[in-house]
C-alpha cells in the first residue's frame, strides 16, 4: 500500500530518525525469496508460493532505491535472500552498487551452498564479507535441520572464502533438542578456524510455526554449556564497543577464535537498532517485525514520481518505525510465524 504524504520540503533531511531517535545507517537487500534449503527455522512446511519474476526489483531500481537511501545516510549494504547467490549475475549489482558515493562495505549473508564455485568473482566484484548460516556438522541432521544433502560443500565453501581472506562470520541458531549438542562444536570450529561463530537466539520467524519459547536455547545457557567444558576461558571483547552490533562477541585468552551471541529473545538490541530492509519483490521495511512494510516498487515503476518524492516517503514511512520485538515480548505478544524469513532476509 503507498500511504500519501504530500508535503516537498525545501530543505530535505539528510538521514532517517525515527520517533525513538534510532539513525538508519545499514541497509539489508533480499535479492530473491528463493532457495535451496529449507531451514526449518525458516522456510515453510508446505508448498511455497514464490515472488513471480515480474515483481522482483531488477538491479536498475534497486541500485536507484540504495543511491537516493545514500543521500540519507545508508553507508552499509548487505545483501540476503532467500538464498543471495541464487540471484544470476549477483557480482554485477555489487560491482554496481560499490561505485555508488558513501557505501562503504558491501557484505552478503549466504547458506554457503553456492559459495565454492562463487566466492572468487564476488569478492573481485567488491564483496567485502560473509555471514554463513552453519547450524550442524552432522550430514545426517544437516538433511533434517536444512532441508538439503552434502554439508561438506557449504564447509568447502567456507574454507575457500577462508582461503581467499574475505572476512568471514558464522550464523548459527541452536534450538532446543535439535542440536543443541554441538555447541562445543561450535566453539572448537571457531578456534580452530580462527574465526567467530554468532548464536542467534531462535525468533518466531520461521514458515512452519514450529516456535515456541522452549525452543529457544538462550545466551544464558549457551555461555553456561561453553563455560562448563572451556574453564573460563572467555571474556567480552573490549574492542567490540561498536553499539550497533546486535552481537556481544567474546574471546579466548589466547584471541584463537571469537564467539557472539544475538540474543534476539531474551536481550533484543531494539533501542540501537540502525537497519532498514528492502524485500525483493521491492517492500520496504522499517523492521523485522513489520507485516506489509511500504511499497516502494509501485513507486518507482510510476514514471510521474521522482527521486525527490520517494526520498521523501521513505523518511516519512521511517518515523513510524515499530519500537520492534522488544514490544511485543513486553505485551506478550510473541507468536509463531509473525513474518516469514525468506522473504525479508533476517
Ligand atoms: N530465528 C533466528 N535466526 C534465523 N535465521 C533464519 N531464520 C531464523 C529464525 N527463525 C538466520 C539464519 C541466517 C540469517 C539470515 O538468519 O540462520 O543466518
Ligand atoms: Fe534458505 Fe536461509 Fe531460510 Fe535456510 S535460513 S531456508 S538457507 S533462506
Amino acid at each position: 500500500m503507498v500511504k500519501k504524504f504530500n508535503l516537498i520540503s525545501t530543505n530535505p533531511p539528510k538521514n532517517l530518525k525515527d520517533s525513538y531517535n534510532r539513525i538508519a545507517r545499514k541497509l539489508r537487500i533480499s535479492v530473491t525469496d528463493k532457495c535451496n534449503m529449507k531451514c526449518i527455522y525458516c522456510m515453510p512446511s508446505g508448498n511455497i508460493k514464490w515472488i513471480e519474476n515480474k515483481e522482483i526489483l531488477n538491479f536498475k531500481e534497486i541500485i536507484r532505491i540504495v543511491s537516493i537511501l545514500t543521500q540519507l545516510g545508508i553507508t552499509k549494504i548487505r545483501l540476503t535472500g532467500g538464498e543471495p547467490l541464487l540471484r544470476p549475475s549477483l557480482e554485477n549489482l555489487i560491482s554496481d552498487l560499490i561505485k555508488i558515493e558513501n557505501i562503504e562495505t558491501i557484505s552478503m549473508t549466504t547458506n554457503g551452498f553456492l559459495l565454492e564455485e562463487n566466492i572468487n568473482k564476488l569478492k573481485s566484484a567488491g564483496l567485502n564479507s560473509l555471514n554463513i548460516s552453519l547450524d550442524t556438522f552432522r550430514e545426517e541432521r544437516f538433511r533434517v535441520l536444512n532441508g538439503i544433502s552434502n554439508l561438506n560443500k557449504v564447509l568447502r565453501g567456507i574454507q575457500k572464502a577462508r582461503e581467499l581472506g574475505v572476512k568471514i562470520k558464522i550464523n548459527t541458531v541452536i534450538i532446543r533438542n535439535w542440536n543443541d549438542d554441538e555447541i562445543i562444536n561450535f566453539v572448537k570450529f571457531a578456534r580452530d578456524m580462527d574465526i567467530t561463530v554468532r548464536f542467534i537466539e531462535f525468533m518466531p520467524l520461521d514458515g512452519s510455526g514450529i516456535w515456541n519459547y522452549n525452543l529457544v536455547m538462550t545466551k544464558k545457557e549457551i555461555i553456561k554449556i561453553i563455560e562448563t567444558n572451556f574453564h573460563n576461558v572467555i571474556s567480552l571483547d573490549k574492542n567490540n564497543s561498536y553499539t550497533s552490533d546486535p552481537a556481544t562477541i567474546y574471546n579466548f585468552d589466547d584471541k584463537k577464535g571469537k564467539i557472539g551471541f544475538i540474543p534476539s529473545i531474551t536481550d533484543p538490541f531494539c533501542s540501537n537498532c540502525d537497519r532498514i530492509r528492502l524485500t525483493s519483490d521491492g517492500r520496504f521495511l522499517t523492521c523485522l517485525f513489520e507485516k506489509e512494510g511500504y511499497d516502494l516498487k509501485k513507486m518507482i515503476r510510476n514514471a510521474k514520481i521522482t527521486d525527490q518524492e520517494i526520498r521523501e516517503y521513505i523518511v516519512n514511512c521511517y518515523k513510524m518505525k515499530p519500537e520492534g520485538i522488544v514490544k511485543l515480548i513486553r505485551i506478550n505478544q510473541l507468536r509463531p510465524t509473525l513474518n516469514l524469513m525468506h522473504t525479508i532476509g533476517g
